[in-house]
């Protein structure tokens, strides 16, 4: 499944991830699997792949858990694509996140934005190439060891 998934993001131009909120947090095993499937790609660049999370939950939560699915991308090299608020919608049946007027109109936004990115980055390659990136130090405090 990881393998799978490793697989299909190094192919993607960017990646969504969507989760409920439990206990204000994303679901457990979408984390158990973000953690194996990112931890195992460090050493395949996903750089300037744009990524977005989206959750949703009945009434509080969802900035706690946005705030954990990002952290993915930003140390993966992804940009966040953006939007007119941050990525959630609530309600606990689909049928009231319909409802929703403000949280659909953030995903309408954050789609457009998103595709936009995608675009636009492919367009800048050509025409700047990615920026380096530098890899090679880890965790050095003052005294050089
Ligand atoms: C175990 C559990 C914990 C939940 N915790 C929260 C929570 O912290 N905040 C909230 O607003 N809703 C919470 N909910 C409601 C869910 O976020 C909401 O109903 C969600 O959309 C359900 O998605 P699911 O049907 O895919 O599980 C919880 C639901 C479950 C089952």
């Amino acid at each position: 499944m990881v393998n799978e998934l490793a697989d299909k993001l190094m192919e993607a131009d960017g990646m969504v991830i969507g989760s409920p909120v439990f206990y204000g947090s994303p679901n457990g095993t979408l984390l158990a699997l973000l953690d194996r499937l990112f931890f195992s790609m460090e050493g395949r660049s996903k750089h300037m792949k744009v990524g977005a999370s989206v959750v949703s939950c009945r009434r509080g939560g969802n900035t706690s858990a946005f705030d954990v699915l990002n952290k993915y991308f930003l140390s993966a090299g992804m940009p966040l694509a953006p939007s007119t608020y941050w990525n959630m919608v609530h309600g606990f049946t689909p049928e009231d996140v319909m409802k929703d007027r403000e949280g659909m109109q953030t995903m309408r936004n954050l789609a457009r934005n998103m595709s936009f990115m995608i675009k636009s980055f492919a367009d800048a390659k050509d025409k700047y190439g990615y920026p380096e990136v530098e890899t090679a130090a880890f965790t050095c405090f003052h005294d050089g060891k």
